[in-house]
């Protein structure tokens, strides 16, 4: 079977798309499976992938077009199995705000926040931050990824660059509370029918923010796994991640990252469809401590994408 792994592309997070591509791909080929990589080009991949002509595609593209479901719309035309979520589920999980109003919406637990357009920007949102809610407070671009867009605002001041910042990757932004406690991942692997958890992990850092550099700068962040958590707070946030999981409708494998406040709630802050598998990721490292090797992984996800 000859698998195609998509990577780069245009978006934000292209570099980070090509170290997981790169990283799926020796995984892969070690395994003696029968792979190629392709670098994503929006305009040429219908005909890219037809002169590929793969029986299935690795979609290794995070962020824009690989993760929003343009990608899979294109390869559902086209009749090629893909890895990992339909389109709806990632048009839905992309969009931050449109996946706040679907975790409300199913009670899921995740921090007040506020959506706003660019239209609104006529009027003082500073001020209304300000006055809505208690600082820090997050303030997040709709649809990027890696913790790109998202400034974590101090004081009122810092308000309006913030919004500057995040208004720059387009129309819709989202305010949050800042939920302070321990950051917390939670990956699962299945389809709507079965789902298999893997291990929580517990993320620590050196610089106090799991931002890009602390994402992808080996050793300036832990990955403590088992995450040190109760019993219970362990059970919530399965429950929630299962529960994110099934309301979306996602398959293949996607990570639920939390924070868990000091009352031991977890609170969902972001959904990912296509998850980081580069040498720092978190899902590769739950993986392997339930077992599953990387190159495993991988070819369980292209199996699931096959079935
Ligand atoms: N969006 C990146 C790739 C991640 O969450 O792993």
């Amino acid at each position: 079977q000859k698998i195609v792994v998509v990577m780069g592309g245009p978006s934000s997070e292209a570099e980070v798309s090509r170290r997981t591509g790169k990283a799926v791909l020796d995984a892969l080929t070690s395994e003696g499976c029968n792979a190629v990589g392709l670098e994503f080009d929006p305009k040429n991949f219908a005909e890219d992938i037809k002169t590929c002509a793969p029986d299935v595609v690795f979609n290794a593209v995070h962020g824009a077009f690989g993760e929003d479901g343009r990608i899979q719309a294109v390869l559902e035309l086209l009749g090629i199995p893909y890895t990992g979520s339909g389109v709806l589920a990632s048009a839905v999980t992309m969009d931050k705000t449109a996946a706040k109003r679907l975790m409300l919406g199913e009670g899921i637990s995740t921090p007040r926040s506020h959506i706003y357009r660019t239209v609104d920007r006529a009027r003082d949102i500073a001020g209304e931050i300000a006055g809505e809610f208690s600082f820090p407070v997050v303030v997040k671009a709709a649809s990027q990824g890696s913790s790109i867009g998202v400034v974590i605002v101090e004081e009122k001041d810092a308000i309006e660059s913030a919004l500057e910042e995040c208004f720059r990757y387009g129309d819709d932004i989202l305010v949050e509370e800042f939920i302070s406690g321990k950051e917390i991942t939670v990956a699962v692997l299945g389809d709507d029918k079965e789902q298999t958890i893997l291990p929580i992990i517990e993320i620590t850092t050196t610089s106090g923010r799991y931002d890009y550099e602390s994402k992808y700068t080996k050793g300036a962040s832990e990955h403590i796994i088992p995450a040190r958590i109760s019993g219970e707070e362990k059970k919530k946030a399965e429950e929630a991640a299962k529960a994110c999981f099934c309301a979306c409708s996602c398959r293949g494998v996607a990570r639920f990252d939390m924070m868990l406040s000091a009352d031991g709630t977890p609170f969902v802050i972001d959904i990912n469809t296509v998850p980081g598998m580069t040498e720092t990721s978190l899902v590769p490292d739950a993986a392997r401590a339930v077992g599953i090797s990387f190159g495993e992984l991988c070819k369980k996800l292209v199996a699931m994408a096959l079935e």
